[in-house]
């Protein structure tokens, strides 16, 4: 289904996905391309082309020029665009979630999911900015000591210029527009490199901007090998702002952006403390849905399970039983785990579970992987120098350690790297909310599993976590920046009722 139909035109006559720049379809000069594999057969599904520098340059110029004409389009006609570009989405949400399934091997309803989302969260998006940055502030002099009414200040929001928007594998299509409808209704352009893996899906989501009828040169979308255009565009001179989500990469690619502003999500090790007094049934499944959907492949997995010694027999018992029911195979089947993304992740994960096992974790299942499909896993007992206590699996792996007191779960969800989400499951309000504010994560749920959404709820990370804030109205305002013009009278001048 891929590159057929409205589609056809995305691809080049050796099959491979052009690249998109000025409101086109390219083929590289570089004659070379990408493969991506599919995580489910591990045979080449697609590729895509290898981008040069020189390539680079010249979306990014365009997207300078495109950006001061689009600075000027009234807010209403950006809303209107954007409008029409979700109902595309949602129009072709059949298509884009193939490329998903083949690509990233996500279950085929939530692929289709993330498509629907995507749409969803562009209309809110348009909506949003229409209200947003249609106000400022206006300011009068007298309030500070030493002035009279003389000043009146009028504050507004101006866009940043060209926004670099670097989404990951697991969300290629949601957080790629979660970067990109905040730029383009704030008055942005946009460069989108989207994640190899998750890259074919990506274009298919472009077309949909590029069918809604966006003006040349303000939305390109570059593909391509890190090691040759990866620094060349985090670097570059021309970008004034970089949205990224993914893994550690960001760190690096924070240190050498120079000063400008940035967005960042670099994953989580979010803990699930269980109390004494936690319905246990609700929270065997949010562990399962928060542990295991897409086979523990995003941020905000449940990663490590704190659980109060005395309930926590009661607890594995329950997460074991919805364990044994989670269906495994290939995304076509909508399985619940499916494939994990590439083989090196695989070998990664079951490095931890290698570490786990020879430090006398408890096995609640058998450890069982053919290619890159790893089956649910429960590790019980895990104590604090086993990796899997530390590390991100990125993969349906769970660990549990029994605690013995609250402190003991905070203590250790705080010694984290990370801090992301959390989430504690107690019947009692007050411990509840106590636990909450001791817990140095950007965000605590209370009885459920940690997640993003929905898109408009604010999403941020502490420590490696992350920089600054995203969701829907925080990701506009972050690509704005505070224009002020004051206007000095000769005279002190009041406004009388
Ligand atoms: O993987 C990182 C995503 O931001 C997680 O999003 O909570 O909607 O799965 P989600």
């Amino acid at each position: 289904m891929a590159g057929t139909a409205v589609f056809a035109e995305l691809v080049d006559e050796d099959g491979a996905f052009k690249y998109y720049s000025y409101g086109e379809w390219k083929k590289s000069s570089s004659g070379k391309s990408v493969a991506i594999i599919n995580p489910t057969t591990r045979q080449p599904q697609f590729k895509v082309q290898a981008c040069t520098q020189q390539e680079v340059d010249k979306l990014m110029d365009e997207a300078k020029t495109a950006q001061k004409s689009w600075a000027k389009t009234p807010l209403w006609k950006r809303a209107e665009l954007l409008h029409k570009a979700a109902a595309l989405l949602k129009e072709h949400k059949v298509a884009i979630a193939d490329c998903l399934v083949k690509e990233i091997a996500k279950p085929a309803k939530d692929a289709v999911t993330e498509a629907v989302r995507s749409g969803d969260l562009v209309s809110y998006c348009a909506e949003e900015g229409v209200r947003i940055l249609g106000e400022g502030k206006f300011l009068v002099s007298d309030s500070f000591p030493g002035n009279e009414r003389t000043k009146y200040c009028l504050t507004s929001k101006i866009p940043l210029g060209v926004i670099l928007a670097i989404p990951p594998f697991n969300y290629p299509v949601n957080l790629a527009v979660s970067k990109i409808a905040p730029a383009l209704i704030a008055g942005n352009s946009i460069v989108l490199k989207p994640p190899t893996q998750g890259a074919v899906a990506a274009l298919h989501m472009v077309h949909c901007f590029h069918l809604a009828g966006f003006p040349k040169g303000l939305i390109s979308c570059v593909s391509g090998k890190g090691s040759e255009i990866g620094d060349f565009l985090t670097m570059h001179p021309i970008v004034n702002c970089i949205s990224f989500t993914g893994g550690d990469t960001g760190i690096a690619i924070s240190k050498k952006a120079g000063m400008i502003p940035l967005q960042m999500e670099l994953g989580g090790k979010d803990a699930c403390i269980i109390l004494e007094d936690a319905d246990l049934d609700l929270a065997a499944s949010n562990i399962v849905k928060g542990g295991f959907s897409y086979s523990g492949q995003r941020c905000t997995a449940v990663k490590v399970v704190l659980v109060m010694e005395s309930v926590a027999n009661a607890l594995v018992d329950k997460v074991k039983a919805k364990v044994v029911k989670l269906t495994v195979g290939p995304p076509e089947d909508d399985c619940d785990i499916t494939p994990v993304v590439t083989e090196s992740s695989a070998n990664f994960i079951e490095g931890l579970v290698m570490d786990a096992k020879q430090k006398g974790a408890t096995f609640c299942q058998e450890y069982r992987r053919e290619g890159n499909l790893i089956w649910p896993l429960l590790l019980d007992n895990v104590r604090p120098d086993m990796r899997i206590a530390w590390e991100e699996p990125f993969g349906p792996v769970l660990p549990v350690i029994r605690i013995t007191s609250v402190e003991e779960g905070i203590h250790h969800c705080n010694a984290s790297n990370f801090g992301l989400q959390g989430c504690v499951f107690t019947r009692d309000i007050n411990k509840a909310i106590l636990i909450s504010d001791a817990m140095e994560t950007g965000t605590v749920q209370i009885n459920s599993a940690p997640a993003r959404g929905p898109d408009h709820f604010p999403f941020q990370g502490l420590k490696d976590s992350g920089i600054g804030s995203q969701g829907i109205t925080n990701s506009i305002n972050m690509m704005t920046k505070i224009k002020t013009t004051v206007i000095n009278l000769p005279t002190p001048s009041y406004t009388m009722g």
